[in-house]
Order: C-alpha cells, then structure tokens, then sequence
C-alpha cells in the first residue's frame, strides 16, 4: 500500500497546484481551474477503465462496474477555501479512485462510483454542498443565489440538466474518507478515527446598514457607523459561544462598503457560521445573535437583514456500516476510535439518501484549511488497507 499511498498524496499535491490565484490554493466552485482537476482524475479513472462524466451541477463522475449492479458511492469534494491546503476534500476522492485501482477486477455484483463533488465549501456564493445537494436531488428548481446557473452555463454545462445528476437508485452505501481536519487522532497518537455523527451547522448573511459619510466632519454621536455596529455584534457572538460548551460560532468574512480610510462605513455585510452537536442548542443561539443583531442595530438607528442560507441539522452515521467499518479498522491491526465531526461533509447530504459511513485521517499538527494541512504516508497507507476491506465487507 505504501507506494499507492506515496501516488495518492502526490496527485493531492499535484491538484493543489490547479489554482485560481498565483502561489495559493484557491478553487471554489466551476471555477475555471477546476477543469484541470477534472482532467487529471478523468485520465486516471479512465485509465483503469472507469466511465467518467461530468454532472450537470459539475461533479466529477466515474463509474466502475456494471450500470445496472448495486452501487457503492465513494465521495468526497474538490472545491477549496481560499488559502487552502492540499488534503481537504480531494483526498477523499483521491483515495477513491486509488482503492477501485487497488481492487483490481472489482467485487462481483457491486459497482463502484466515485464522485468528485463540485461545491461543498460555500465560498462561491456563501452556500455550500452545491454539489451534493445536486446529487440529493434537493437542488433542482431552486438554485441558491441568482449566480449558480450562470456558473453552470460558463463551465459549458445545462441546469435544465440537473435532475439527471441525482444518485443511482442502486446506489446501496455512500463512503467517505477526509482528513480529520483536527488535532485529537495526533493527541491520541491514531492514524485514523471512525465518525459516528456529524454536528449540524448554520449559516447566515447579516447586513448593517447605516450611512456613509465623511470621516473628518461627522461628529461621533451623529454617525450611523455600520462596521462599529457590526463590530459590537462580533463580540456578543464570540462571548456567547464562548460561554456555550461544545457551540462554535464564527463570523469569517466582512465586506465593508464603500471601505475607504476616510468613509464612515454605510454597510457592513458579515457572514455567520455556528455548529453544535444539539441541533436545539444550535437554534437558540442563532435565535439570539438574530436578536441582537437587530437591537444593536436599532440602538444605532439603522437597518439590519438576516438571511438564512443554511439550516443543516446534526447527522449520524449508519450504524451497520460503522460497525463494518471498526471491523475493518481492526482486522488491519488498526486501533479503533470513534468520534463526532465538527466540519461538514458531503456524508451529511448524502446519509439522507443511502446509508452512509466516514472515516478520518490524522490531521498533523490539527490544521485544516490552511496550507499547512497535511498528512502522512503511513496513515494514508492504512486507510487504504482498512477502506479495502470495508470496501469487500459492504
Ligand atoms: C467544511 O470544510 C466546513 O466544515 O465548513
Ligand atoms: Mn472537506
Ligand atoms: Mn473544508
């Protein structure tokens, strides 16, 4: 396995260099280096004798195996975060196509399809799992944001199309494999981490709309300062999740308008990520970030919008497959963890349709979304050796 291993995180690296900016990892959703990514997979799923399309919400597609055999889906995405590392994502659709190559002449009676995912991070358009949703078929009729079509088109591809980018219905299981994206496989000294769960998340657009005006003759009290407004909310948001065990909230983009020097800010448009494993705890704190958005922004005698743009409840694992895959995970002479995930996944959309399984990946030194991310040889060797037999076990 380690050779295969050593070529699964070389081609990682290889697609990190498909960017749209010089010197970083930055791919988000059909954007146009996204076409070499496909290329590169296309070759080699092609290769060793996959069918390969791509979807009309543009996922990658190989198929291996008879059209009409029951279906195991191994997925994962290969959109990025701005900055972005290596591992997050593309390793999991990596390792796909690698493990149909290492299973040779297949298992009799089940297909394999791996599924590049087109848009699981939301950077695009601030709404992410574009791609599983297509796949879900939760998607068609109702785009979100009036950009994604137009997107589709100028990848060459037909929206009218979509309703054909929905899951086999023979598809029987979905699998994935992704980094662990933290630090408590290396805190534990443990290649790998079976997800039991995966935490729900929302996200939402908050908009501060004062008035924009010369930052030298407007006096402090007659100001309508959008940013300070937004500033004041940042804190409460931070200082509520703080005080919340287990809640995370983050507000990871600013976009201030006009975001001169010498302009009091008119509009502060903020973005809001919170996640917890309690789909009711998630709820109330949303509820009261959404409550004092608008007090703070009633106190300073200006607009507030808050716009939903996703609601994703907490997701288990199947539980069959996990304990198929902890079966796995030991007979490789792997020690066995289970654990809950903080990021999201593709599995998230996907275990509503099929029976759906995880497993982690050490993540050294825990960094995620960075291009820092890494991982090891050995490790990645192991799931290999693990999901194989997973693989002849489903
Ligand atoms: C995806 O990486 C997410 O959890 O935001
Ligand atoms: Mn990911
Ligand atoms: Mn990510």
């Amino acid at each position: 396995m380690t050779e295969l291993a050593e070529r699964v995180i070389g081609c990682c690296r290889r697609l990190a260099t498909y960017s749209e900016e010089a010197g970083r990892t930055t791919r988000t959703f059909l954007s146009p280096p996204m076409r070499d990514v496909h290329g590169t997979l296309r070759e080699w799923m092609e290769r060793i004798g996959m069918r390969v399309r791509v979807d009309a919400a543009g996922n990658l597609r190989g198929l291996y195996g008879a059209d009409d055999a029951r279906r195991l889906i191994i997925g994962s995405h290969l959109d990025t975060v701005p900055d972005a590392g290596a591992f997050d994502g593309v390793l999991g659709v990596v390792m796909g196509v690698a493990l149909v190559e290492a299973l040779g002449s297949g298992r009799p009676g089940l297909s394999i399809e791996v599924i590049g995912f087109s848009e699981e991070e939301g950077v695009r358009f601030g709404v992410p799992f574009i791609g599983s949703r297509a796949v879900a078929g939760t998607l068609d009729g109702e785009l979100p944001g009036r950009g994604v079509a137009d997107a589709i088109r100028a990848y060459g591809l037909d929206p009218a199309q979509l309703p054909a980018a929905r899951l086999s219905p023979r598809a029987v299981a979905y699998f994935e494999i992704h980094i662990e994206q933290g630090p408590v496989l290396e805190s534990l000294d443990l290649p790998l981490g079976i997800v039991d769960a995966i935490v729900g998340q929302s996200r939402w657009t908050v908009t501060f709309t004062g008035r924009a005006n010369h930052a030298g003759t407007t006096p402090m009290h007659l100001r309508r300062d959008a940013l300070a407004a937004a500033a004041e909310w940042i804190s409460f948001v931070e200082s509520y999740a703080r005080r919340a065990d287990g809640l995370v909230a983050t507000v990871g983009s600013v976009k201030v308008n006009p975001g001169a020097g010498n302009v009091v800010p008119g509009v502060a448009e903020l973005s809001l990520d919170v996640r917890h494993a309690s789909d009711e705890v998630r709820k109330v704190a949303v509820r009261a970030f959404e409550t004092r958005a608008r007090m703070i922004a009633s106190e300073r005698r200006m607009a507030c919008g808050c716009e939903e743009r996703l609601d994703q409840r907490a997701v288990p694992m199947d539980e069959t497959l996990r304990a198929k895959l902890e079966a796995a995970v030991r007979e490789a002479g792997c020690p066995v963890h289970h654990m809950t995930s903080g990021a999201g996944h593709d599995a998230m959309i996907l275990a509503a349709l099929v029976p759906a399984a995880m497993l982690f990946v050490r993540s050294p030194g825990g960094v995620s979304h960075h291009p820092d991310e890494t991982v090891l040889r050995d490790d990645v060797a192991r799931a290999l050796e693990c999901s194989l037999r997973f693989i002849r076990n489903v």
